[in-house]
């Protein structure tokens, strides 16, 4: 069978070629962009007055038809096709005849290429937009419900400073929180349509660029057509936006994995949401986060493959690029599950405050809260009041205690100027209620970060 660009050639390819040629096995993923900014082309074509009105019709009816057939499983792919543009307009023509063949008038490949794939991602963008937002309001949900709920904040994975677990849960809430503006950014820097670039230079045929522009939802037609088929930045963004988002992910992943271990037992993980051991029967393994975990890794790598792809190609395009799609639907396949199962496992998971509590009971969380209390009270500087205090650690260790079960007679052996009023400084939860400063973990701080991400979210919707 001749291919559509077989004119100056006089052998077949080889089959061989034919199959590592061809992007068809995986870009046929974007045969509704494909249709979509064809029926665009073609609309364009007939009101420049390239095609007539009765070509224009019998093509958008054509490609409907074909996408009926994509959709119902009826399309005969064939890897000779090379890729989903051909495979279409060669499907298209034997429906329509003539008109079919007219379809590609002032365009290439180059310019339809980078049109779908980018649709692709722009709408991708947004799906992970509105997903993020419901991650978001979970960790809002959960930060109203455990406002009151203590635990060890801390540093190096030591117990530094009790903090309450609504405070942990909008740490994330935060992290997601630029995860959603970078993809709105992303969208918006891209969303400027290839279409008409044709191979590299423009065309000689009088295309309405803006209309195509507008027919697709786009702010404005690209401004360099030689930039614009050799740009993947778009591509790249939405790698970039998703490994980060993993790494995220896969942070809190990691906290699950710990919080729900016998050492921990913060968490409980929902039965749905766990699974089981081949042979220890006793097991409940929290696969799910250890998945998250291992995911992030292929969204790095897939970032990496295709910045390496994209290094030093001469403008304009090149065949290398045909390299770019295969990471990005891994990629994003990947991305848009872990979100969704993210958003499960948090919403099912059980939260044991007893455990949390009795974890701030160990390993002096107050002691700073013991030093402040020397500067403030009894105006004993800061270094002297760091001394004194590590003493208190010292004999709380002696005494087989946390520093906040220390009596007042014991902490007078360590410094006689210590008087009752100390006592409250050593509890853990007025410690944490102290912390009260912009940002702090006080309730009432955390009301106010509640308040922001709700509105943020807010705004958001009515933006959307
Ligand atoms: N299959 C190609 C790709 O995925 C489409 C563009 C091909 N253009 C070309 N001149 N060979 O990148």
């Amino acid at each position: 069978m001749a291919k559509m660009w077989s004119g100056r050639f006089e052998k077949e390819a080889s089959a061989l070629l034919d199959e590592f040629n061809a992007s068809l096995p995986f870009d046929k993923n974007l045969y509704k962009q494909d249709i979509q900014g064809s029926i665009a082309h073609a609309k364009m074509l007939g009101r420049q007055g390239i095609l007539s009105v009765e070509e224009v019709e019998s093509i958008i009816e054509g490609l409907k038809k074909v996408q009926d057939e994509i959709e119902s499983g009826q399309f005969e792919w064939n890897i000779k096709d090379e890729d989903i543009h051909m495979a279409i307009e060669k499907r298209l023509t034997e429906l329509v005849g003539e008109a079919g063949k007219k379809l590609h008038t002032a365009r290439s490949r180059n310019d339809q290429v980078a049109l779908d794939f980018r649709l692709y991602v722009l709408q991708k963008d947004l799906h992970f937009v509105s997903l993020l937002e419901n991650l978001v309001t979970t960790f809002i949900d959960l930060a109203k419900k455990y406002k009151n709920v203590l635990l060890p904040g801390m540093t190096h994975l030591q117990h530094a400073q009790p903090i309450n677990f609504a405070y942990h849960m909008l740490a994330y809430a935060s992290m997601f929180k630029r995860d959603i503006e970078r993809f709105l950014d992303s969208y918006e820097r891209n969303n400027y349509s290839p279409l008409g670039c044709a191979a590299l230079a423009g065309t000689p045929h009088p295309v309405d660029r803006e209309f195509t522009a507008k027919e697709l939802g786009f702010e404005a037609p690209t401004i360099n057509c030689l930039d614009t088929v050799s740009d993947r930045d778009f591509a790249l963004e939405i790698l970039f936006n998703i490994a980060t988002m993993m790494m995220h992910i896969s942070r809190l992943a990691e906290e699950l994995i710990l919080w729900s271990s016998y050492e921990f037992g913060y968490i409980t993980l929902s039965d749905e949401y766990s699974t089981g051991s081949s042979i220890m029967p006793q097991k409940k393994n929290p696969d799910v986060p250890e998945l998250l975990r291992g995911k992030t890794g292929r969204a790095y790598g897939n970032l990496m493959a295709l910045l390496t792809v994209m290094k030093g190609l001469p403008l304009a395009y090149n065949k290398d690029m045909q390299e770019d799609k295969e990471g990005v639907f891994d990629s994003v396949k990947n991305a848009e599950i872990s979100l969704i199962i993210l958003n499960e496992v948090l919403k099912t998971m059980k939260v044991n405050e007893e455990r949390m509590y009795r974890a701030t009971k160990i390993g002096h969380l107050t002691a700073t809260d013991l030093a402040d209390y020397l500067v403030q009270k009894l105006h004993i500087p800061f270094r002297e009041a760091h001394h004194i205090t590590g003493r208190a650690v010292a004999l709380a260790e002696k005494l087989g205690k946390d520093i906040s079960d220390l009596t007042l007679e014991e902490l007078r052996q360590i410094d006689s100027r210590i008087e009752a009023d100390v006592l409250p400084y050593l509890d853990v939860g007025r410690s944490m209620e102290s912390r009260n400063s912009f940002g702090g973990t006080a309730t009432q701080q955390v009301e106010k970060q509640i308040a922001y991400f709700e509105d943020f979210l807010q705004k958001l919707k009515k933006s959307s």
